[in-house]
């Protein structure tokens, strides 16, 4: 349909069938499902005892084509105008074949693989009825203690920006009407969801107008900028006022100055909690403060469905705002194809044979084994192939690798490592399981140390359990817990070699581990196939090449811990570690355990000749930069070569590195390449105090190496 065809449609549409389509409802209010259960909650409230039929304009977290199929038939059957439904979910890291956590995807620095990765997800949901994915998740983080860092990418804006529209284009592709195979992708929390103080999930955000746009802003404009069709509210305020009812936010920033036409939807109830924020006296002052920010579509409370009508008839809401917001909505059903094709890809056939299916899990495998940190390596791996090994604790024979938002994954799919490791280990393997996550027996204890008695080697399987982390998943103590910690004590006695392998969702502190093993392994949450992936670097067949996009810090009283931090005017000159008036603790180095970008591999790398193309940069004149990269060890490996830039002196201070490129080498033994980077004035550019974009002339340091911390180093000029 073209746009007059829309507006058609719409002016036939009731006040009150408009307002429908704002509203979306999980599918336990719709007929077609089996919806004795769940009218609670705000949905009781709202008078709401039977399935609706043309109540709403969207349905969330249904999936099965069969399912999918019945409702929207049932639907369009008894709906007056015959609008179909749009099906929208959370496929967040896969959807059947679930793939590593984002952190864990963020950490291969593989975009292509990350873009393969939303695509198998985007296939998987499409057969089963899903039009519309809650994802990317885009939000910056540089807090552990939050329970999200594990749905994105990690600190940095470029590289968050950089996987954003990875994310996008194997999520849409480049027509929805056309590839049904695909999802409309929704980027979220807009905004600066990921900066909640102290950690603490649906806590307060404050920052700097500069710091937002600086830092936070530039990955949700990425997303957009690849063409993303929704974006989703944040649950925190932003400057004081909740995102669901900033008109500063969303008119001013997303609508305005960004152009963004597409749908942006609330998120759960967060119209709603406008209330509790203290923003709104009651739901009718939510849902006028909700429409006249912008919002389309209201997830999961009544505001809209309740109240608009008489905002309307009383004159306050311009009935102008709902028909805008309708149209977004039938626009991007129209996108869809759901006017001609309201089942679109829904096939309980195709879904047989796609989920789950070889190629799919191959993906998983490839991007589980490419996103694993070698925190550390004191010579113990890859396992030495005749090794009696002792694999021990909680996480052993465990299948909680999916890790949170794993959508109709099942653990029961996942190989736990040990029987992954069973079928690849030439050696002998006893296992154990030494304690709980967080519970320990004198037996457990005695039957590890027996286990570990008899082996050369110990490896430790051990982590968070995936509830740990995700939503509403902060804690304070980002240690490994305590019965874990114990175990090992006991264990470090016997005085054996001892890798470790740690699953778990954001930034850990490694006390009680990081020292007392010889080697550490993060596997993060790394899905279906992450058993095998892991096992297969135990036993060297894979070469590590994950590498760190969010730091790890000492300990959780250094936390916020960033790479790309300000240098202050006292900063700490870490070979006088006595000096008192400097910026620095007095019991802990300022620099985190871990930094950005860090990753070991079975091989060595080295660095030589950075040369930049010219000591000056004109605006219109890039330079080049190159480095050599030698693999000085005996295995194949990849490298993750990585650009980092400070401006010396600018208007506004600036951080002491920043990522502007990286490369990803595959190096033979002996083999060097090079690599190459182009840096244009536009990469310069920053918010000035009049939060102008722009350049500052003079002193550049440029930075290339492994990691935020090891580079060599050149400078230029931008004259
Ligand atoms: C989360 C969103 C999610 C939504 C729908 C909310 O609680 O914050 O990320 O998309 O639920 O499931």
């Amino acid at each position: 349909m073209d746009i007059q065809q829309l507006k058609g449609l719409i002016q036939q549409m009731t006040l009150e069938e408009k307002i429908a389509q704002l509203l979306q409802l999980t599918a336990h209010f719709h007929e077609g499902t089996d919806n004795e259960s769940q009218v609670t909650g705000p949905m009781e409230e709202m008078g709401i005892t039977e399935p609706m039929v043309t109540g709403s304009g969207s349905v969330l977290g249904l999936s099965g084509a069969q399912a999918v199929i019945d409702v929207q038939q049932s639907y369009l059957k008894k709906s007056r105008l015959g609008i179909p439904l749009m099906f929208m979910a959370d496929v967040v890291h896969g959807f059947k074949t679930i793939f590593p956590i984002p952190l864990a995807i963020g950490c291969s620095w593989d975009l292509e693989l990350a873009e393969k990765s939303a695509e198998i997800a985007a296939k998987e949901s499409a057969v089963s009825g899903i039009h519309v994915t809650f994802a990317p998740m885009v939000d910056l983080v540089r807090d552990p203690r939050w329970g999200r860092v594990m749905e994105t990418t990690g600190e940095d804006p470029y590289l968050n920006g950089m996987f954003a529209r990875a994310f996008v284009r194997g999520y849409q592709g480049s027509n929805l009407k056309e590839e049904t195979d695909r999802l409309a992708a929704c980027v979220k929390h807009f905004a600066a969801y990921g900066a909640p103080e102290g950690g603490r999930d649906y806590n307060t955000v404050n920052m700097s107008e500069r710091q937002l746009r600086e830092q936070y802003l530039p990955a949700y404009k990425a997303a957009l900028d690849e063409g993303c069709e929704m974006v989703m509210t944040s649950f925190n305020t932003v400057d004081g006022i909740p995102a669901t009812g900033n008109e500063k936010l969303m008119r001013g920033i997303l609508r305005d100055e960004w152009g963004f036409d597409g749908v942006l939807i609330s998120d759960w109830a967060s119209i709603r909690e406008m209330i509790a924020h203290g923003a709104a006296e009651d739901d009718r002052e939510a849902a006028y403060r909700a429409i006249r920010a912008g919002v389309d579509i209201e997830m999961m409370t009544p505001c809209y469905v309740r109240h608009l009508p008489e905002l309307v008839e009383s004159g306050k809401v311009d009935e102008a705002l709902i028909d805008e917001a309708v149209l977004r909505i039938l626009r991007l059903k129209d996108k869809l194809g759901l006017f001609e094709n309201p089942l679109r890809a829904a096939d309980p056939e195709r879904e047989k044979e796609i989920l789950f299916c070889e190629e799919h899990r191959r993906v998983s495998y490839e991007l589980a084994a490419k996103s694993s940190v070698l925190l550390k390596n004191d010579g113990v791996l890859p396992l030495r192939k005749d090794a009696r090994v002792a694999l021990i604790g909680p996480y052993a024979e465990s299948n909680d690798i999916l890790g949170w938002w794993s959508c109709v994954g099942e653990k029961e799919d996942a190989a736990p490592l040990a029987s992954a490791l069973k079928e690849r280990f030439t050696g002998t393997l006893v296992v154990s399981e030494g304690c709980g996550i967080d519970s320990m027996t004198p037996e457990q204890l005695e039957a590890a140390l027996e286990t570990a008695r008899s082996a050369d080697i110990v490896v430790l399987a051990l982590g968070e359990e995936s509830a740990m982390s995700g939503e509403g998943g902060s804690r304070t103590n980002i240690r490994l817990p305590q019965a874990q910690l114990e175990l090992v004590k006991w264990l470090k006695k016997l005085g054996k070699p001892m890798a470790a392998v740690i699953f778990n969702g954001r930034p850990l502190d490694l006390h009680g581990i990081f020292d007392e093993a010889d080697a550490v392994l993060e596997a993060w949450f790394p899905g279906s196939e992450g058993g095998a992936a892991i096992a297969d670097i135990l036993t060297g067949r894979v070469n590590p090449s994950g590498r760190l996009t969010m730091s790890f810090p000492q300990s959780v009283g250094q936390v916020p811990v960033y790479y790309n931090h300000f240098n202050t005017g006292r900063p700490m000159d870490p070979s006088k570690s006595d000096e008192r008036y400097v910026s620095k603790y007095i019991d802990s180095p300022n620099d985190p355990l871990l930094p950005f970008g860090f990753g070991l591999s079975y091989t060595s790398f080295e660095y030589s000749d950075l040369t930049l193309s010219s000591p000056e940069m004109k605006a219109d004149e890039p330079i080049t930069v190159q480095v050599k990269v030698t693999n000085t060890g005996e295995r194949a490996g990849i490298e993750t070569v990585q650009l980092y830039v400070r401006d010396v002196a600018g208007e506004v201070v600036r951080p002491l590195r920043e990522l502007k490129g990286f490369e990803r080498l595959e190096l033979q033994p002996g083999e060097s390449q090079t690599a190459t980077f182009t840096l244009t004035e536009e990469q310069l550019r920053y918010h000035h105090s009049d939060l102008g974009f722009a350049s500052d002339p003079g002193s550049f340091r440029v930075f290339v190496g492994a990691n935020s911390r090891d580079t060599l180093e050149a400078s230029f000029k931008l004259v």
